[in-house]
């Protein structure tokens, strides 16, 4: 890997230009251009989602992690199979929407398996359904990416008793978008499909790039259960 020579300015320019990528065709499109930095860019912009999320199912999942099927969900360049090897986790399916970040997925040799989709346009495979014992989704459910509606589509492709967790930030740009998947996993839990297990709210989620951030933007990890 070669030295980043980004800067927090150089990134923070970037991460800007992605406003105008509003469809999450155009947006997808953004990623193909950043993955060849992204990984040293994250790092310089303190993303801690992977880890906090890797630790938060890692301190509640009870099965056997060497054999258990992890579905990674806008996988991007591998980074949450990264932390969850860390836990003792070795299966890993990915889906991105971007070629450009699952090519660098496929480097890492972590996963057994890649695809391609777009959610919000492409529905997932059907035989996913009940197929993973977990399920994560880092860094993608938020205002601009994956339509909160998805979550729905990811709780059925949970094996019973397995988990699923979320990730997303609660900045004053995305509170619209986090009420809307707070109530859908209302819903969910209402309706018996799943079972609240922790909500991790964060201060120090990652660095912003708005005037107004301040410093850090805050974030959450939602952990629930598969009924
Ligand atoms: C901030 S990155 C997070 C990647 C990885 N989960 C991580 O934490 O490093 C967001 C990822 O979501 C993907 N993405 C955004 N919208 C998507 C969509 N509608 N369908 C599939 N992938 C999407 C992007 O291609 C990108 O890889």
């Amino acid at each position: 890997m070669s030295a980043n020579t980004n800067t927090f300015e150089s990134i923070k320019a970037v991460l800007l230009s992605a406003h105008k990528h509003c469809s999450s065709t155009d947006k997808v499109k953004f990623y193909d251009t950043w993955a060849e930095t992204y990984d040293q860019d994250v790092a310089v912009l303190d993303y801690r989602a992977p880890s906090l999320a890797a630790n938060c199912i890692a301190s509640h999942f009870s099965g056997e992690r060497e054999t258990s099927v992890v579905l990674d969900v806008a996988c991007g360049t591998g980074l949450m199979a990264k932390q969850m090897r860390k836990h003792g986790f070795r299966c890993f399916v990915g889906v991105d929407g971007s070629e450009a970040m699952l090519d660098k997925a496929r480097e890492s040799g972590l996963y057994q398996d890649l695809k391609h989709l777009v959610l919000d346009k492409d529905p997932l495979p059907t035989q996913f359904a009940g197929s993973f014992d977990v399920v994560v989704v880092v860094g993608a459910m938020c205002a601009g990416h994956i339509s909160f509606n998805v979550a729905r589509d990811l709780f059925n492709a949970i094996k019973p008793g397995g988990c699923i967790c979320l990730t997303t930030r609660s900045n004053p740009e995305n509170l619209e978008y986090k009420a809307s998947l707070d109530l859908e996993l209302k819903k969910i839990e209402e309706e018996g499909l799943g079972t609240c297990l922790e909500v991790i709210e964060v201060e120090d989620w990652e660095r912003g790039v708005l005037e107004h951030d301040g410093g850090y933007i805050s974030g959450v990890v939602y952990l629930y259960k598969r009924i």
